[in-house]
């Protein structure tokens, strides 16, 4: 698979601004949902730890982002129903910090104004529009909406939102263009870590190769690195980065992002060293396998929870031809079996936000629909169309706590129990990619820059 053309190479500023125009164009016709006059993207404001004064890293609101990779809080984004829309950065000379991070020359097109404080920016923004009480304010701050005269009742009303976050579904060029350069990023990242891991270093060595490889702060990482050894693998968010040498170290997962402009990246690959169980290593090859025809089926139209449940489908006849599961794969589907060994969902949609908004959205005007109750973890239940982007990302595990709860009972003897528990040192398996649904069919996003096998 060749890689595509570098983000470096693109022409930023069209693609920005052919961005700007579509995401304006969707906010006025989520606008017309109600009777506002306009909307108040508001960057947010920072939190603080409990009875503190250390803020956590600050996280923009993605509904800002969206128009603006302007880093730091409080920024305010004006977007009337008819008229130009207005950026008032918040840039503090402040002697605490550093000057503002400047913005990317192509990022052009928005009437923008300096203030230095968010009170200047409130009091601004006032005056622009004279009176904002039939405004909508979306952000995270009560209080900053009252600065603003905007009515509680038009603090990120439903009918708004729901069409903000069914238009992100769609992601622009610009956005894809971003979300590939994330893929390549991170892929930087998983090099070095596969390098170490042949080497058997720490997790926390390899966490520390991964964030120097990628140039990335620990707070710049879109979610926490899982950077797993062995039985840490089947712990499905394992965050602790072990200083131990593992001893022998067999398998080695990583699920690990990066960002660019905003917009994150969620790759996953599981690396099996000399050594490993051999029918481990038959249930790596078969899950290579299986999550290459899941992405081979992405395409318009197609229903995430159909595509889900070929996952779940596929995971149970592995364990049957591994002899994990010693009934026939009809009954092993029928009865769930392979729950206890795939307990998540196959994927999410991804944008901005890692589980990025929308997913459980079944229309612009709908609110979340809830999962099958067979697959309650499931984050997309949204038929796929083009230009979504979703991870696809299945698993096999071996999670003592899921499994004991078959051990006893009438069911237990479908399970291989001297089998499985040979296989709990090896942890689990998962293998994700991120995918952009295109007009015939799909592009990989993250696998021209990483193979899946070592
Ligand atoms: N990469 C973490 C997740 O998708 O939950
Ligand atoms: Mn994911």
């Amino acid at each position: 698979m060749s890689a595509p053309p570098e983000w470096s190479s693109l022409d930023h500023a069209a693609l920005y601004a052919a961005h700007l125009e579509t995401s304006l164009a969707a906010t006025r016709e989520a606008l017309s949902a109600g009777p506002w006059a306009g909307v108040v993207f508001h960057a947010g404001e920072e939190s603080y730890y409990h009875a503190d004064d250390m803020p956590p890293p600050f996280h923009a609101v993605a509904h800002f982002t969206r128009f603006a990779p302007v880093v730091g809080p409080e920024h305010l984004l004006l977007v009337p129903r008819q008229g130009e829309a207005r950026l008032l950065r918040v840039d503090p000379k402040d002697f605490w910090h550093e000057p503002p991070v400047a913005s990317p020359t192509w990022f052009a097109g928005l009437e923008v104004d300096s203030v230095d404080t968010p009170h200047l920016a409130r009091k601004q923004a006032r005056e622009l529009v004279a009176d904002l009480s039939g405004w909508v304010y979306v952000g995270n701050s009560a209080s900053a909406a009252e600065a603003l005269g905007i009515p509680a009742a038009n603090r990120e009303p439903a009918a708004l939102v729901r069409r903000l976050d069914w238009a992100r579904g769609f992601k622009t060029p610009y956005e894809a263009a971003c979300l590939r350069e994330a893929c390549r990023r991170a892929s930087v990242g998983h090099h070095a870590v596969r390098q170490g891991a042949r080497e058997q270093r720490s997790e926390h060595a390899l966490h520390l190769s991964y964030l120097e490889a990628t140039g990335l702060l620990e707070r710049e990482v879109p979610y926490q690195n899982i950077i797993a050894w062995n039985e840490h693998s089947a712990v499905l968010h394992y965050g602790s980065k072990s200083r131990e040498t593992p001893k022998p170290g067999y398998t080695l997962l990583i699920d690990a992002g990066a960002t660019c402009n905003g917009y994150a990246s969620d790759i996953t690959r599981t690396h099996l060293r000399e050594g490993s169980h051999a029918v481990f290593h038959e249930a790596w090859l078969g899950m290579i396998r299986l999550q290459d025809t899941l992405v081979d089926q992405v395409r318009p139209g197609l229903s995430y929870v159909a595509l889900h449940e070929a996952a779940f489908r596929g995971v149970t006849e592995l364990l049957c031809v591994l002899g994990v599961l010693q009934v026939s794969p009809d009954e092993a589907f029928e009865r769930r079996y392979a729950f206890p060994f795939f307990p998540h969902g196959l994927g999410h949609h991804l944008g901005i936000q890692v589980h990025d908004v929308g997913g459980k959205q079944l229309g612009p005007d709908q609110g979340a629909s809830a999962p099958p109750k067979d697959f309650p973890w499931l984050r997309t239940v949204r038929p796929l169309a083009e230009d979504h982007v979703v991870t696809i990302e299945p698993g096999l595990y071996f999670i003592p706590l899921l499994l004991n709860g078959f051990r006893e009972g009438p069911e237990a003897a479908a399970f291989n129990w001297s089998l499985i528990d040979s296989l709990v040192p090896s942890g689990g398996i998962r293998i994700e990619d991120d995918v952009l649904v295109t007009a015939t069919g799909r592009e990989n996003l993250s696998r021209p820059y990483l193979p899946t096998q070592s």
